[in-house]
């Protein structure tokens, strides 16, 4: 027997506020048809005054854990992937874990950026396969809206706020693809390319929180190369072929990628779960919030296997196969 994280609940959070490409219009150089051509971005969710990350990640940590018919007592984990936290520190999950009136367990943030929400479920999974959690809140909150900078329309009109959250448990499995849970996760990074997307502020190298900088055209043509060997890689690892998965639960960044990736691979566009044209891309929350989506829609059932794949900075990119 082998141990597998099984997911019990998913759960999402979008802030009230929807803004539209014809709202953007007024304020920064662009046109909703360029938006929608180049993006496929029709509008996105913005975080209210004073409302932040934790905030965003709570609701949707709740949302998961009344999803799976669980409460926070019985999780010992809690991994938020962000790249936009509440403070420099305290992690955005400490705080997430007081709301929600848990006083054991760990709790840590873990950043890389897009990318984040695969990472953390390839972290979530190992420390329950390595015995040492039992059931983990694995979300992915953003408030991406804080770091645009919001005259430089190469990037302010891509992204949005938003966070999702999945309920890992362990569970008994006989170690094979038709076992429910986690399949198998890959990560990736490459340090050099880190220049191509960034924040060009940070506490130790300008004290300023700084804003998104991106060479758009640039990320893109590694986005899809990335995202569609990490594909390959996941399949390979499980013998499985493009045909066998159910539903691709891709970050939402650019719907040009996303039907990049799944014509390299040979999916065909209606087994991909699409949000980014009502979410824009909402860095590690997309993928929790395409899912949770999917889930409560009756479009992904149990016994279906979903396979999530992203590409951020860094470069980070990683794919997780698992059977819902
Ligand atoms: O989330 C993880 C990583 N992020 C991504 O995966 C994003 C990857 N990149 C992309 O999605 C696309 O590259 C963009 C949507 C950012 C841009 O699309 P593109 O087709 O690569 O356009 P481009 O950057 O090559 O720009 C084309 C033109 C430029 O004008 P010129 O130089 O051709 O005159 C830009 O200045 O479009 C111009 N432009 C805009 N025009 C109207 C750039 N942004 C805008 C805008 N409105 N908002």
């Amino acid at each position: 027997m082998v141990i597998r994280s099984q997911i019990a609940g998913v759960g999402s959070y979008l802030p009230a506020r929807i803004v539209t490409n014809q709202e953007l219009e007024r304020s920064v150089d662009t046109t909703d048809a360029w938006i929608v051509e180049r993006s496929g971005i029709r509008q996105r969710h913005i975080a209210a005054e004073g409302e932040t990350t934790s905030d965003l990640a709570f609701e949707a940590a709740k949302a998961a854990l009344a999803h799976a018919g669980m409460t926070a007592d019985d999780i010992d984990l809690i991994i938020v992937g962000t790249a936009t936290p509440d403070h420099t520190f305290p992690a955005t999950a400490a705080k997430v874990q007081a709301r929600l009136g848990m006083t054991k367990g760990v709790a840590f943030d873990l950043q890389a950026v897009c990318s984040g929400f695969v990472f953390a479920m390839a972290t979530a999974d190992n420390f329950i396969k390595a015995g040492q959690a039992k059931a983990a809140l694995v979300i992915g909150a953003e408030t991406f809206s804080r770091i645009l900078d919001w005259n430089d329309r190469g990037t302010c009109v891509l992204f949005g706020d938003g966070a999702g959250a999945v309920v890992l448990k362990s569970a008994q499995g006989q170690g094979t693809t038709a076992d429910q849970g986690i399949l198998s996760t890959h990560l990736h990074s490459d340090g050099r390319h880190y220049d191509l997307l960034y924040v060009d502020g940070g506490p130790s190298s300008t004290k300023t929180t700084g804003h998104v900088r991106m060479k758009g055209n640039e990320v893109f043509r590694h986005a899809v190369v990335n995202m569609a060997e990490v594909v390959g890689e996941a399949l390979a690892a499980n013998g499985l072929q493009s045909t066998d998965i159910d539903w691709v639960v891709p970050h939402q960044a650019n719907i040009r990628i996303l039907e990049g990736t799944a014509r390299k691979l040979a999916i065909p566009k209606d087994r991909m779960v699409v949000t980014v044209d009502r979410h824009a891309n909402t860095s590690a929350a997309s993928i929790p919030l395409a899912l949770a989506e999917a889930v409560n829609d009756g479009r992904i059932k149990r016994g279906q296997l979903i396979l999530l794949e992203a590409m951020g900075g860094g470069f980070t990119w990683g794919a997780c196969l698992a059977r819902y």
